[in-house]
């Protein structure tokens, strides 16, 4: 099988080229200008990209399926979330493996993998939390590097008794990520000032969740990057601070890589379009918002996007995390704190970032497909095969047509979750035609591509620098 892509704008992290793009089985084969469908062979699907970007797939560094979290069930399956992945744009994912404190890391890691050999539609890996670490958990955490192909851990400082991580465990950690070359990724917020802050409103009968930003403000979570950086500069292990929410955090950890600190950042697209006005909605409609860190105030978009667009941001991922609205987020009618965490992005991170990043002149369209594909391909192993546009990588295409118009609805989602976090707001660009491999898997908005057609990403961190 094989696939011509014709006459579109091939738009990399570096170069914006009209030139035809040909896939012979699942990899890119040729990359020309006019190459001739009457030189290829017959069954060559041609697609005409004409006004159209072609980019390359878009990767999902930040996303949770299964998620076992706070009392509940995050709602979407394998299938349901990689599909909705894909008709938005997205070609991998890197899922967290969250098992609860006593849970082992081995069985946690085969638990995630089965389901996602057994439902994802887009290609897959892992970032496995690590929440217990006493001596069985270390050998099993050793051996799934040294032998199952994980390439990146998470740890959350924040969520105090449930996946929190004491000090002494986290330095142990580091310092095996270190030996062993993996990245720590990490939430960082202060577990112990959240739940006392969290206690204190409660104890005022401030329970809605308008409540949730004021018990973990930006301060809580400058700490919890000032903590982490300090544990990687006494370790020197590589750290990829995840969901940032304001322009503070960016800084401090800008000002330890000036120090020396290996240190990546990423934002999610909650972060740069949301803000905490939102989760003060009437009729509980603001638990929809409610995430962690929380949505900040509107200022902070734009420190993030000119983060972002200096780089200093690498990184675009969603957080997906969908907790419906009937019966789960509503668990916290009577406090805020029970409000199952997260928005629902899967599927809109691409045309959110096109529609208020790129057109609304706050980055380019180079630095919109670094952060959303390039440097998550970079950072995690996975560069050039994916997040590319060159002869030898995957063909993970995007044909994107920038002047389509249409609102943000619940009705479009392919997501199981009972609402979309961005109902009603301008949607410009969209994703016309996906392909996974060399297959045709999304058009305009539907799903056409196989069943599990998704495929296990080997990961190999030699790839991290090459450009
Ligand atoms: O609110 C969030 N972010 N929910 C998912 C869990 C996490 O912290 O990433
Ligand atoms: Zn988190
Ligand atoms: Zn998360």
């Amino acid at each position: 099988m094989s696939i011509l892509i014709k006459n579109g704008r091939v738009i990399t992290s570096t170069e914006d080229r009209m030139v035809d793009v040909y896939a012979e089985g699942e990899t890119i084969t040729r990359i020309e200008e006019d190459i001739d469908p009457s030189t290829l062979p017959d069954e060559t699907e041609v697609i005409d990209a004409r006004n159209r970007y072609v980019f390359p797939g878009f990767i999902d560094p930040h996303v949770h399926i299964h998620l076992p979290f706070m009392g509940t069930n995050a709602i979407d399956d394998h299938e349901s979330a990689t599909r909705a992945a894909l008709v938005g744009g997205t070609t991998s994912i890197i899922e967290m493996i969250c098992p609860g404190p006593d849970d082992e890391p081995a069985a946690a890691y085969k638990e995630w993998k089965d389901l996602a050999r057994a439902g994802a539609c887009c290609d897959w890996s892992f970032h496995l939390a690590v929440v217990r670490f006493d001596e069985l958990a270390q050998q099993q955490v050793r051996d799934l590097v040294e032998h199952h192909g994980v390439r990146s851990f998470k740890i959350f400082l924040a969520y105090k008794g449930a996946l929190d991580i004491s000090d002494r465990n986290l330095f142990r950690l580091m310092q095996l990520a270190k030996e062993l070359d993996i990245v720590i990724t990490a939430h960082c917020e202060n577990a112990e000032a959240v739940d006392s802050m969290q206690q204190a409103l409660l104890a005022e009968n401030k329970s809605g969740p308008e409540w949730h930003e004021p018990s973990r403000p930006r301060s809580v979570e400058v700490d919890g990057v000032n903590h982490l950086c300090t544990f990687a500069e006494l370790t020197g292990a590589r750290i990829y601070i995840v969901h940032t929410s304001c322009g503070d955090a960016v800084a401090r950890a800008m000002a330890a890589r000036a120090a020396g600190v290996d240190v990546i950042v990423e934002s999610v697209v909650p972060h740069l379009v949301l803000d905490n006005s939102w989760a003060e909605r009437g009729e509980f409609e603001g638990a929809k918002y409610v995430m962690s860190p929380p949505l900040r105030d509107p200022e902070e978009h734009d420190r993030l996007w000119e983060a972002i667009e200096a780089r200093h941001v690498a990184t675009i991922g969603t957080d997906h995390a969908p907790f419906n609205f009937k019966g789960q987020k509503d668990m916290g009618r009577d406090a805020f704190t029970k409000i199952p965490n997260g928005i629902p992005s899967i599927q809109e991170r691409i045309d959110l970032v096109h529609t208020y990043g790129v057109c609304a002149g706050r980055i380019d369209l180079h630095t919109m497909v670094n952060s959303c594909s390039t440097e998550a391909a970079r950072t995690f192993g996975m560069y050039p095969r994916k997040g590319e546009i060159a002869v030898g990588s995957d063909a993970d295409l995007v044909i994107y047509d920038p002047s389509h118009e249409s609102p943000f609805c619940e009705a479009d989602g392919l997501s199981q979750v009972d609402y979309c976090g961005y109902e009603g707001m301008e949607r410009r660009g969209r994703a016309e035609v996906v392909t996974l491999r060399g297959k045709v898997v999304a058009r305009a908005g539907q799903y056409v591509g196989d069943e599990a057609g998704g495929r296990e990403i080997q990961r190999n961190f030699s790839s991290r620098t090459q450009s």
